[in-house]
C-alpha cells in the first residue's frame, strides 16, 4: 500500500505503469488508471467517513466560546460556537464530561425514531433516575411501554375537557394574591399556577393548602436534577436532599392513601387510572412524582418566557390581547375558545422555539453507532440539542428574532419535520403534550383577560439559565395591573 492513502502501489502516481509517449498503450492505461484512481479515491473517502470521529473544539474555539459564555452568561453560548464552527455532530470536550452533541432535523430523526432501539434513556447514576426511580420518563423498553400505555388514557385529547376548570382555578387561585402596587416575579407566580393544575386535574387535589409548606422541597427536587458539579465529579457528596426528597414521598404516600379511600373505583384521572391499572404503591409514587416534576416545571418556564417575549414586544401584546377579548370576551375561558386563540397560539408556539424548555433529548449509546459518517462508540453520551436546532440559521433566517409570524398557516405549511420539537418526536415524544398545548393557552388567555402586564425591568438584562429546564434569570419582574371594566365594551368583570 502507498503510505499516505489505501491505494495499493501499482495504481499511486509515483508507481506508475510505465508511461511512456512510447508505449502503444498508453492512452488506454492512462483513461484507465484516471478511472481507477477516482473509484478508489471515492472508497476511500467512505472508508475513512465510516471512521470519523466527531469533531472536537480546537483551543482557539474553545477561548471563543468562553467569550460568548461570558457575554450572554449561560453555557448555550459555548454550545452554539462549536455547533457553528464544527456542524451538526461534534464532541463536547470538557474535563470529565464529553457527550457527542446532535443537532438538527437529520439528528433528531437518528436519536428519536430510526436508531431508537440502541440508545437508552435511563442512566442509573443520574440524579433524576434516582429521584425518579421507575418513572416513566427515565425508564426503557417494555416496563416503559407500559407505562406509557396505563398513563396515555388520562392525558388524551378526549379527556382534556375534564381539566378545563382546574386550569382556569390555577390561575384565580394565585392571582387571587396579586394585591399591591410593587413588581412581582413572574417566574415563581406560574410555578404556583401550574402547581395547583397538575395536582388538581390529575391527582384530583387541592395543593393550594400545602403549596407554601412543600414550597422548599419542590424546588430543592428541581436544583437536585439541574446540571451542575456533579456532571463533572460524579462521586461528589450531595448531602442536603434526602429530607426534601422524603418530604415529597410522604406527601405523595398519603395523597394515594386518601384518594383510594375517597375516590374508590374512580378512574377519571391519572391517579385513579394508576390505582386501577394494579401498580404498587411505589411505582404509583414514581409515576405521580414524574408528572410532577415534568408537567409542571416545562409549563412554568414556558409561561413566564412567553410572558417576557410579549411584555418585551407591546405590538403583539396589544394583538394577544385584542384576540383573547374578542374570542373570549367577558366568558371564562373554555376549551372552545382555546381553539379559537390563533395568534396567541403563535406567540406561544414562537416562545417553546426560541426557549424550549425542554432543551435536550439526552441518550446512551447501547451499541456503535454511526450518524452522518461520524462514529459514536457504545456508551457515549448522546446529547440532541433542540434548543440549536432550533436556532438553527439554516432551518429559521434570523433565528433570534421573535417573530410569531413564523407559525401563521402560510408560513408553518413547508416547514420541514423535525426543524421544531419542542415536545421532541418519535415514540417517546412529551405525553402531555396536548395537556401543556391547552394549559398554555388557558393560562394566558385567563391572565390578558384580566391583566396589564408591563416589564420592572430591561429586557436585554434577561438571560437563560440551565436548570432542570431553560429558566429565565434573574426572574421577569412585572408590574400587573387589573385591566378596568371600562376599557372595552366586553372587559372582564372582577373575580368575585
Ligand atoms: C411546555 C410544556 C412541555 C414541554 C416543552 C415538554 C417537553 C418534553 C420533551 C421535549 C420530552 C421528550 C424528552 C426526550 O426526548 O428525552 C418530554 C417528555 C415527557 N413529558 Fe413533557 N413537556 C411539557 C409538558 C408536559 C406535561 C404537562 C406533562 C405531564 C402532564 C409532561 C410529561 C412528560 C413525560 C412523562 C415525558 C416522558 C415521556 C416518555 O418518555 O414516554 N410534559 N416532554
Amino acid at each position: 500500500m502507498c503510505s499516505n492513502s489505501l491505494l495499493p502501489l501499482s495504481l499511486c502516481d509515483h508507481h506508475s505503469f510505465g508511461a511512456s509517449d512510447h508505449n502503444p498503450h498508453y492512452g488506454l492505461y492512462t483513461g484507465m488508471k484516471k478511472r481507477l484512481v477516482s473509484e478508489y479515491d471515492t472508497v476511500n473517502m467512505q472508508l475513512a467517513t465510516l471512521h470519523r470521529k466527531p469533531p472536537e473544539p480546537s483551543a482557539i474555539m474553545g477561548r471563543k466560546a468562553l467569550q460568548a459564555m461570558w457575554r450572554d452568561k449561560s453555557p448555550l453560548a459555548a454550545l452554539r460556537v462549536f455547533h457553528a464552527e464544527l456542524g451538526d455532530c461534534f464532541r463536547v470536550n470538557a474535563p470529565g464530561f464529553t457527550p457527542v452533541m446532535l443537532v438538527g432535523p437529520e439528528a433528531a430523526r437518528f436519536v428519536l425514531v430510526t436508531s431508537r432501539a440502541d440508545l437508552r434513556w435511563r442512566k442509573e447514576t443520574d440524579p433524576i433516575t434516582r429521584l425518579l426511580q421507575h418513572g416513566l420518563l427515565v425508564e426503557d423498553g417494555d416496563m416503559h411501554d407500559q407505562l406509557r400505555q396505563t398513563l396515555t388514557p388520562a392525558l388524551h385529547k378526549r379527556v382534556l375537557s375534564n381539566y378545563v376548570d382546574a386550569m382556569i382555578r390555577g390561575v384565580d387561585e394565585v392571582t387571587a394574591g396579586w394585591t399591591g402596587e410593587a413588581p412581582r416575579d413572574l417566574l415563581p407566580e406560574m410555578r404556583k399556577i401550574a402547581l395547583l393544575i397538575i395536582f388538581e386535574a390529575l391527582f384530583k387535589h387541592d395543593f393550594a393548602p400545602d403549596l407554601a409548606t412543600l414550597w422548599p422541597a419542590v424546588l430543592r427536587l428541581l436544583s437536585y436534577i439541574s446540571p451542575g458539579l456533579w456532571m463533572l465529579w460524579h462521586s461528589m457528596p450531595r448531602p442536603g436532599y434526602a429530607n426534601r426528597i422524603r418530604q415529597m414521598d410522604d406527601y405523595l404516600g398519603h395523597l394515594i392513601t386518601s384518594y383510594r379511600a375517597q375516590h374508590k373505583d374512580d378512574v377519571s384521572d391519572m391517579l385513579g387510572m394508576l390505582i386501577a391499572s394494579g401498580l404498587s404503591d411505589s411505582v404509583i409514587r414514581d409515576q405521580l412524582l414524574t408528572m410532577l416534576i415534568a408537567g409542571h416545571d416545562t409549563t412554568t418556564a414556558s409561561l413566564a418566557w412567553t410572558l417576557y417575549l410579549l411584555g418585551a414586544h407591546p405590538d403583539a401584546l396589544a394583538r394577544a390581547r385584542a384576540e383573547v377579548d374578542a374570542v373570549v370576551g367577558r366568558d371564562v375561558p373554555r376549551l372552545e375558545h382555546a381553539g379559537q386563540l390563533k395568534y396567541l397560539d403563535q406567540v406561544i408556539k414562537e416562545s417553546l422555539r426560541l426557549y424550549p424548555p425542554a432543551h435536550l433529548s439526552a441518550r446512551t449509546a447501547l451499541a456503535d453507532l454511526d450518524f452522518d459518517g461520524y462514529r459514536i462508540p457504545a456508551g457515549t453520551r448522546v446529547l440532541l440539542s433542540i434548543y440549536l436546532t432550533q436556532r438553527d440559521p439554516h432551518h429559521w433566517p434570523d433565528p433570534d428574532r421573535f417573530d410569531p409570524e413564523r407559525f401563521s398557516p402560510e408560513n408553518s405549511a413547508a416547514r420541514a419535520a423535525y426543524t421544531y420539537l419542542p415536545f421532541g418526536g418519535g415514540p417517546r415524544n412529551c405525553i402531555g403534550f396536548a395537556f401543556a398545548e391547552l394549559e398554555l393557552r388557558l393560562v394566558l388567555a385567563r391572565l390578558l383577560q384580566r391583566y396589564d402586564f408591563a416589564l420592572a425591568l430591561q429586557p436585554a438584562g434577561v438571560r437563560v439559565h440551565m436548570g432542570a429546564t431553560l429558566e429565565p434569570r434573574p426572574g421577569i419582574r412585572c408590574l400587573t395591573s387589573p385591566r378596568r371594566v371600562s376599557e372595552t365594551s366586553d372587559a372582564p368583570p372582577a373575580l368575585s
